[in-house]
């Protein structure tokens, strides 16, 4: 069955430009959504919320204290991005709203694409077949958030970091991805695991991934240790497919995927509870950059291509397309390009370039 808006017979937004670059691509990537409008069976309507450092210097809090009751009720929150670190210590930052909506949603897939787009030029050789998708546990693992301090200011001041890896967590998203490789032409999954040093948790890990595996006779099934893993995406980038991952390794791979595609700038993710009402939520995967915000120079496509995700979840593939395609078109004929993209045209041309591909096809 596909979804349906929760009300008013509209997709509901929440928008979070956020911080630094945030609010400069987030405005970009709002005219393509009103561009792809006439592509959509519902109609999207967005509302706008200014969270983030501001809000975190002039309350105390990153978002309100209630700030999950106010999103529960939209179809999608779209973020720019959060951090200031030079006024707000990141991690102040990143409990504040990320971590803490993707946990209170519990939004337990992060969904990472990442492809060599048509134009682009990967900085890795071997990477013209380059097309994977990450799936990352997002809710525990290593950012599960339990410990604590002891002693501080004293030498023997002492920190805990646990990692918490419940087998219901790690077993839902291994379904999915085995679910996902299933659906994608070339069959195959690659664990990342780190189960050699990590003798509890990673173990338990690789034992669900085994028992799952029974259930996906068709799919190929390859385990890498992280170290490895990294190593391996580099030298053989078309190797990989859907590559399933815990919350820290799925961060540290998909930044990875990431450069391979040629800029972090191309590189969307989705937060998805896949079985829940509570809203997805869609952002680029790069930071608030505060060293090239204000120039107007950030590229747009990665906030542009969050919306094409955000619009997938809503069944919405028509409007998807458009986008993906538009992006593509862009980057072929390559006169329009962000610094990060080898060219020196600005964030506004760029998300401009967009919107006029999508008009061209859709008049
Ligand atoms: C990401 C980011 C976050 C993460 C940071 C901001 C905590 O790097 O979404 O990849 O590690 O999850
Ligand atoms: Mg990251």
């Amino acid at each position: 069955m596909s979804k349906l808006p929760k009300r008013d017979g509209a997709w509901r937004v929440a928008v979070i430009p956020g911080d630094h670059v945030g609010k400069e691509v987030i405005p970009e990537a709002l005219h393509v959504l009103d561009a792809v409008a006439p592509l959509c069976n519902i109609p999207a309507r967005t509302e706008c919320f200014p969270w983030g450092s501001e809000h975190y210097l002039s309350t105390g809090s990153v978002m309100p204290q209630d700030g999950l009751d106010r999103l529960r009720d939209y179809d999608a929150v779209l973020l720019g991005a959060i951090g200031d670190a030079a006024r707000v210590p990141d991690a102040v930052m990143s409990w504040g709203l990320v971590q803490r909506v993707r946990k209170g949603f519990d939004l337990w897939v992060n969904l990472r694409p990442a492809r060599l787009r048509p134009g682009m030029i990967s900085p890795v050789r071997n990477a013209q077949s380059f097309d994977v998708v990450i799936v990352r546990e997002n809710t525990e693992g290593e950012y599960s958030g339990a410990g604590g301090r002891i002693h501080q200011g004293f030498p023997h001041e002492a920190a805990v970091q646990t990692s918490i890896f419940t087998r219901s967590s790690v077993e839902r998203v291994v379904r999915y991805a085995f679910d996902l490789a299933k659906s994608r032409p070339r069959k195959r999954l690659t664990s990342v695991t780190k189960s050699n040093a990590m003798n509890h948790a990673m173990v338990l890990w690789d034992e669900v991934v085994s028992e799952i595996s029974r259930d996906y006779p068709d799919i190929r099934v390859d385990t890498a240790h992280i170290d490895a893993m990294v190593m391996y995406l580099i030298t053989r980038p078309h190797h990989f497919d859907v590559i399933l991952a815990s919350n820290l390794f799925g961060d540290i791979v998909s930044d990875q995927a990431a450069a391979i595609q040629g800029s972090i700038g191309l590189a969307a993710g989705a937060n998805l509870c896949p079985s829940g009402t509570v809203p997805g939520m869609f952002e680029p995967i790069h930071g608030s950059a505060p060293d090239i915000a204000g120039r107007g120079i950030a590229n747009p496509l990665a906030a542009i291509l969050a919306v094409s995700l955000m619009l997938q979840d809503f069944g919405e593939a028509a409007a998807a397309d458009a986008i993906e395609r538009a992006v593509d078109e862009v980057l072929v004929d390559g006169n329009v390009r962000t610094p990060d993209l080898g060219g020196n045209s600005s964030t506004r041309e760029l998300g401009g370039e967009v919107v006029a591909a999508i008009g061209g096809r859709s008049t």
